[in-house]
């Protein structure tokens, strides 16, 4: 059976990809992937909070509600939870991105436009073959509207995607 998948660009054998997660974190774990045979992996998404730390306040906004849900919080992505910082992030991008053979996306999670344009231009120089874009939002401004989130969405690709040349997936 013939599963060969176009994707950004490159087609893939199979459409099995390692989805973003701390699966990611380490490169000799990825050598196994890649020796059982993934098609591409994307590495854990680093957070615009950690490329611009005065912007922790928003998780610090999230965290204080954190007990008021009935839902547990633990399922949100926590910035302090990621082990690299954003040259620890380069750099384990280049060295992935040195011992694998397949393609390599890296992952940003952000949700304001200036906050990671910059640093997706680094990512790209430290060899990215593309860059998940995770807009996950928690929308914890009761003064802001849906629309208004949406734009913002929207402004973030348009963007990030003007100062690229390699391919953005989204991931929402
Ligand atoms: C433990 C764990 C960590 C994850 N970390 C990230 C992350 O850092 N960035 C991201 O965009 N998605 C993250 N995800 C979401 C996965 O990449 C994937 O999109 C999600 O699990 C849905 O795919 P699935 O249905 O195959 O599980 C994570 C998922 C899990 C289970």
């Amino acid at each position: 059976m013939n599963l060969a998948t176009p994707y950004l660009g490159f087609t893939l054998p199979h459409p099995f990809v390692a989805g973003a997660s701390p699966l990611a974190d380490d490169l000799d774990r990825l050598k196994r992937l890649e020796d059982a045979g993934i098609a591409a992996v994307v590495l854990r998404s680093l957070f615009e909070e950690q490329i611009d730390q005065e912007a922790l306040a928003h998780h610090g906004a999230i965290a204080s509600h954190a007990d008021s849900f009935a839902e547990a919080t633990s399922y949100f992505p926590d910035p302090e939870g990621s082990v690299f910082g954003p040259d620890e992030y380069l750099e384990h991008l280049a060295r992935v991105k040195a011992s694998l053979g397949v393609p390599v996306i890296a992952s940003l999670n952000g949700y304001t436009r200036a906050g990671w344009t910059d640093y997706a231009r680094q990512l790209e120089g430290a060899g990215a073959d593309a860059l998940e874009l995770n807009l996950y939002y928690v929308a914890t401004d009761g003064g802001e509207d849906a629309a208004e989130i949406e734009d913002r969405m929207v402004e973030i690709v348009r963007g990030v995607d003007a100062s690229l040349f390699f391919p953005i997936p989204l991931q929402l």
